[in-house]
């Protein structure tokens, strides 16, 4: 079953089912849809404007459950927490040292951050399986002696493919959509950095600390807890380094700790851990281990690329800085694109196959390269920012080179 989701403005107070039923009859009357669209621009219909930030329709979704009334459809609907990210820190004269960095969810930060993420071969669906599945498990009181799952999420690949953002916009995601079964939802990204600080000799009672925070939120049946230990590596560096004898053991001890935190974690079964890693093949086995889906995210193709710069084009096309409005294929119709050679969308398609190598973050840079680089006006048409686009990938690369052989 598909999923729609309302975020609720803060200030509204209509009810779920007032929502739900406002929201149908825009559907079925608003032309364009489109699997997995954010719609944030009501038109004239005013009770939507007035309540209601974003509609945002799941990435699998068949217009022809919209046009059939939304019937088969699941709705959910929910606010965002506008407080932003609270640090828990430890302080003294002289440093402030952050150990864990906290979002009550659904967070407006993280809001469309999973919408603008672009994968290939289901990787956020399966993620949304995965996470459905532990619930159904739990919910079930499955033995976890007879099946067993940990609840965790490797995440691994070069850097700059977007793992960190991809772990932050799971968590939100999967709270936005359990909302009504969990009430108080967090994320808590744990500052691994920091049990190697100058209070290192203190790193077990850090450990201990931060996880005590932990657990005692995840005592509470109405929680649903996300713990993000961002770049293992750092963590087991240390170990493997400890096991050789260059380092001191002490740095064992701390990630012995935070590994038997993870351990006495699992016994939660509303708690989430997600790692990542940017190194691929030096993983400590310690993680790997544990992990239930170890998902390796690769640097983006030529079609997902593509797809980055169409959103990319969209919004400066949006605010006028490509001006006049041309338009440009989605992704979708990228079969239409290759047979349509000295088109825009060609010419899109031709720097997508240029840009293959380049990372997800470098990729969404490049508009803003070529504006500051190659364009000395405040409007250009669609076919001069996309040539300026061509120059600046061109110069990425040529740096990039220039640096590596140096
Ligand atoms: N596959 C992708 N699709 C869209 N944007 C991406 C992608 N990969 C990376 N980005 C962009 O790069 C930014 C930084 O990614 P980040 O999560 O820090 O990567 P990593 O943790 O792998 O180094 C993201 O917030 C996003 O804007
Ligand atoms: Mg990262």
């Amino acid at each position: 079953m598909f999923t729609v989701e309302i975020i609720q403005k803060n200030a509204s107070t209509e009810s779920k089912d007032e929502l739900i039923k406002n929201c149908q009859q825009f559907l079925h009357k608003y032309e364009g849809i489109s699997p997995g669209k954010v719609l944030s621009d009501f038109n004239d219909f005013d009770y939507l404007t007035n309540n209601v930030l974003s509609i945002i329709l799941d990435e699998k979704i068949k217009i022809s459950d919209i046009e059939s009334g939304c019937h088969n459809l699941r709705w959910v609907v929910y606010r965002l927490d506008g407080f932003g990210p609270q640090e828990d820190v430890l302080q003294d004269s002289d440093e402030v040292l952050t150990l864990s960095t906290n979002w009550i969810l659904p967070s407006a930060d993280l809001h469309c951050l999973w919408e603008n993420l672009i994968y290939e071969n289901e990787i956020k669906q399966n993620l949304l399986k995965f996470a459905e599945t532990t619930l159904l498990f739990s919910a079930n009181k499955i033995d976890q002696n007879i099946i067993s799952s940990n609840r965790m999420v490797l995440l691994h690949g070069p850097p700059g493919t977007g793992k960190t953002s991809l772990c932050r916009a799971f968590a939100h995601k999967v709270a936005a959509r359990l909302r009504d079964r969990y009430t108080n939802a967090q994320l808590i990204e744990i500052n691994s950095h920091s049990l190697f600080s100058k209070w290192f000799s203190e790193s077990g009672k850090l450990v201990t600390k931060m996880f005590a925070h932990i657990r005692d939120v995840s005592e509470d049946v109405n929680s649903l807890v996300f713990v993000l230990i961002d770049e293992v590596e750092s963590l087991a560096h240390a170990r493997t380094q400890a096991l050789s004898g260059t380092e001191p053991s002490d740095s064992i001890r701390v990630v012995n700790a935070v590994l038997t935190q993870i351990d006495q974690m699992c016994k939660y079964n509303n708690v989430f851990i997600l790692t990542t890693s940017n190194m691929t093949e030096a993983i400590d086995l310690a993680f790997v281990n544990r992990a239930d889906i170890k998902q390796f995210i690769a640097l983006p193709s030529a079609h997902a690329i593509y797809q980055v710069y169409y959103t990319c084009l969209q919004e400066l096309l949006r605010v006028g800085i490509i001006s006049p409005r041309d338009v440009i294929l989605p992704h979708t119709a990228l079969l239409l694109v290759e047979t349509h050679p000295n088109t825009d969308s060609a010419v899109l398609l031709e720097i997508s196959h240029l840009s293959v190598g380049l990372s997800g973050r470098t990729l969404r840079k490049i508009p803003f390269l070529a504006q500051a680089l190659f364009l000395n006006k405040n409007k250009s048409s669609l076919r001069e920012f996309l040539e300026a686009m061509r120059l600046a990938v061109l110069k990425h690369i040529e740096d990039t080179n220039s640096i590596e052989s140096k």
